[in-house]
């Protein structure tokens, strides 16, 4: 297809059309040159294809509803979910999807995101594994996928509105880099961009975000689509670097796109590149046959595979997993009504649902199972439940509490208010447990709820996560032993909400928020402040235990650009197979700027028989011991020693490993007349040319401030401080200010002497 010759065909009111859809669903097609429509559809965790390519939000066909994010990076698996990733592109195939509009790469800032249950991580490694993980699967088939939402989408408060104030190293280092792998590893066909603003420009029209860094650095070679609505301004927006917008059709759009470049406002070429873009997605869509069937069945298996994977048993006092008790009282609505998926765009209209007290009464013909409500739909108190389920619960031998955090609490759209369950929940466990302390709980959420309330009245966890229409079977087969647990936590349970790190600028007033924790979100801040949490980054437990040892490193000193392998043994030390998730931190000892304590950077799963030791090997790259610095705008290395941390989770270190980094970069020289002094000593270009006359200016300095007390003279001086602490963080120019009638030169010009040598060295 010569794309070119189709645009040089085209009029600019066809351009225009075509930057704007023709439906809620569809690109505009132009017959007369056989440009076809392109179809595209939610997302993420399945596909939602409204019949009616019109209408925004009628009943969708049935799809399977496969976990949502929480529970896929919780798996930390990443074959399973490229699998996923490709029933997901059969399914799309099936029901006529060119694009499936998914997956969500933003990071969980605060666990009161009301949309965090889409996103994978607090972490933006993890984070972006799994984002071009699922690209590259739904991809595989000929489908393709739009990353969203670009960028520092993290709330729901204000989301169409508010800008986000957020600082470039943040951005590069927390916000940014799960698309920047994504789009690198998987060349999303398109990435979505964000409703928000950030630092004053909405996202739909950012050129820094959208031209310069997604498509010239990173080199996406998709199409830019907008938000559903984001869009203010047409023509900012395609100058910024959108190319698609959406929903249409959008007749004013059009035209104003059409008077942009006739009043030479826009420049065509702009609008083409974006046409070229367009058109690029669309042949590449029309290529795949689609249509047909999907195996209903086979994805049903394979949703409850992803939830098995992904549930996380956060406490187990011994009693799981079950044996064949007498009789077991089930308590809690969500055991009959399964909640498996989050309110909002992404809500899948599933094939079948397992119904997770079916499912569970299928493990054990043994057992005699009572049920209880427990708890009603709304946010009502209801005694005369919780009554009923102690009742049940004191007879038998085992009490299984589904709880699942209802919607009002948790969707797309808004916010959470709190972490608690809801009041009548809690009463319930509460009552429950304190009668049966065999008790356990399994919980049904897309975010962390806090426990302190219950927790140690109840024998165990399961966090079971909205966990797809096919998650009843793997919380039975979990709690039964028949799926030995493996999934780990990806992101912190804090132990209260006011210990959450962006507590105090949460979520934002007088249209911003300032995102003013910086790099320290999720673990990095509850490393940083010793703050304890109710269970960390990474965690999960198992019917088995393992053990780490002979950790090794393919080299101990190292160049950045050729990086360095670490292994470990891991060793199944338990009576029940299972599956570990070894996790690799990095800890620069000694940065030029600030840095979290450590950083995930690597990890891998391995299963493991009873006895049995496999060696694990993490590959670590130039990236895993670069930060971005703001005054180089790019990613550096310094010299110097690295702890791998290699851990069970990010507060269970099992071993660790000291390696030596050399940079090959050579930076430029970025003092400059603002420079401190200790900046020049830190420098050593500026440390050579300005060392020499270092000691002549702290001897001047010390005299001006010289005391006649020879014992305090040689710190402290005559005004009662240590002088050189004071100069040294003053910059360069100020200091000699003060000592400019002994100097030969004025002391601006003996600094811009000084720059011009480091600046030519
Ligand atoms: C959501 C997107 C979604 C789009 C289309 C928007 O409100 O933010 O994630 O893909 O609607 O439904």
């Amino acid at each position: 297809m010569n794309i070119q010759s189709i645009i040089e065909k085209m009029t600019l009111e066809e351009k225009a059309a075509l930057c704007t859809g023709a439906s809620a669903w569809s690109t505009t097609p132009i017959e007369r040159l056989d440009v076809p429509e392109m179809i595209v559809s939610d997302g993420p965790h399945g596909v939602r294809r409204v019949p009616n390519v019109h209408e925004m939000a009628s009943t969708s066909l049935p799809a399977t509803c496969f976990p949502t994010a929480s529970c896929l990076a919780s798996t930390w698996d990443v074959d399973l979910i490229r699998h996923m990733g490709e029933a997901l592109g059969e399914e799309c195939i099936a029901l006529n999807v060119d694009v499936l509009l998914g997956p969500g790469a933003n990071m969980k800032r605060s666990p009161l995101g009301g949309r965090n249950f889409e996103y994978f991580s607090e972490d933006p490694y993890l984070a972006g594994e799994m984002a071009a993980t699922i690209i590259n699967g739904v991809q595989s088939k000929g489908v393709g996928t739009s990353l969203k939402h670009y960028a520092a989408n993290n709330q729901e408060f204000q989301r169409f509105s508010i800008s986000v104030e957020v600082d470039e190293r943040t951005l590069r280092e927390i916000y940014l880099p799960a698309f920047e792998k994504a789009v690198k590893q998987a060349q999303p066909w398109t990435v979505m961009c964000a409703y928000n603003k950030v630092n004053g420009t909405f996202a739909s029209e950012h050129d820094y975000l959208l031209n310069k860094i997604l498509k010239d650095e990173w080199g996406f070679k998709g199409l830019v689509v907008s938000d559903w609505g984001a869009v203010r301004d047409r023509v900012a927006a395609l100058k910024g670097g959108l190319d698609w917008e959406m929903p249409g059709p959008q007749d004013r759009r059009v035209k104003e796109v059409v008077a942009a470049v006739e009043s030479g406002n826009l420049d065509e070429a702009v609008l083409n590149e974006s046409v070229r873009r367009i058109l690029r997605i669309v042949f590449m869509a029309a290529k795949t046959p689609k249509e047909g069937e999907f195996d209903v069945e086979a994805h049903h298996a394979l949703a409850q595979k992803v939830a098995s994977e992904g549930m996380i048993l956060l406490k187990n006092n011994g009693l799981l997993p079950l044996k064949d008790q007498q009789q077991i009282a089930v308590i809690g609505r969500s055991a009959e009504n399964a909640h498996f998926q989050g309110g909002g765009s992404s809500h899948i209209n599933p094939t079948k649902v397992t119904v997770p007290f079916n499912a569970l009464k299928a493990q054990s013909e043994a057992t005699e199972f009572t049920y209880a409500e427990g708890y009603p739909t709304d946010d009502s108190f209801r005694q005369d439940m919780i009554d009923k389920a102690v009742g049940l619960a004191q007879t038998a031998d085992v009490a299984i509490l589904y709880i699942a955090l209802p919607t009002f609490k948790e969707s797309e759209g808004y916010d959470r208010k709190d972490l608690d369950l809801t009041n009548q929940q809690i009463a319930l466990i509460k009552a429950v447990s304190a009668v049966q302390p065999h008790t356990v709980v399994v919980l049904n959420n897309g975010a962390p709820v806090v426990m302190g309330d219950w927790i140690d009245g109840v024998a165990a966890v399961l966090e079971g996560w909205m966990m797809g229409q096919a998650g009843g079977g793997a919380i039975a087969d979990v709690l039964y032993g028949k799926v030995n647990p493996s999934g780990k936590l990806a992101e912190t349970f804090p132990a209260r909400l006011t210990d959450t790190p962006p507590h105090l600028n949460w979520p934002g007033d007088a249209g911003h928020v300032r995102y003013g924790e910086g790099l320290f979100i999720g673990y990095r801040y509850y490393d940083a402040k010793e703050v304890p949490v109710q269970f960390p980054f990474g965690y999960g437990l198992s019917y088995t235990t393992f053990a780490y040892s002979n950790a090794q490193v393919s080299a101990s000193s190292f160049k950045d650009t050729d990086g360095v392998t670490v292994s470990v043994d891991v060793t199944n030390t338990g009576k029940m197979a299972g599956k570990e998730i070894v996790q690799v931190y990095v800890h620069d000892k000694e940065a030029g700027l600030v840095r979290p304590f450590k950083e995930l950077k690597g990890f891998a799963k391995v299963v493991l028989e009873p006895g049995e030791t496999k060696t694990v090997s993490v590959d670590l790259d130039f990236r895993a011991f670069a930060y971005y610095h703001p005054e180089y705008s790019q990613w550096i290395t310094e010299d110097g020693a690295f702890d791998l941390l290699i851990g069970a989770s990010s507060a269970d270190i099992r071993q660790t490993v000291t390696v030596n980094l050399e940079s090959t970069l050579n930076l430029p020289c970025i003092l400059d007349k603002e420079s401190t002094i200790r900046e020049w000593m830190a420098d050593p270009r500026g440390k050579a040319v300005f060392g020499p006359h270092f000691a002549q200016m702290e001897a001047a300095a010390r005299e001006m401030f010289h005391s006649d007390d020879n014992e305090r003279y040689a710190t402290e001086g005559s005004i009662g401080m240590d002088i050189m602490e004071m100069f040294s963080d003053m910059p360069l120019v100020s200091v000699l200010m003060f000592q400019k009638d002994a100097l030969p030169v004025h002391p601006e010009d003996m600094v811009a002497g000084l720059l011009q040598q480091v600046h030519a060295a």
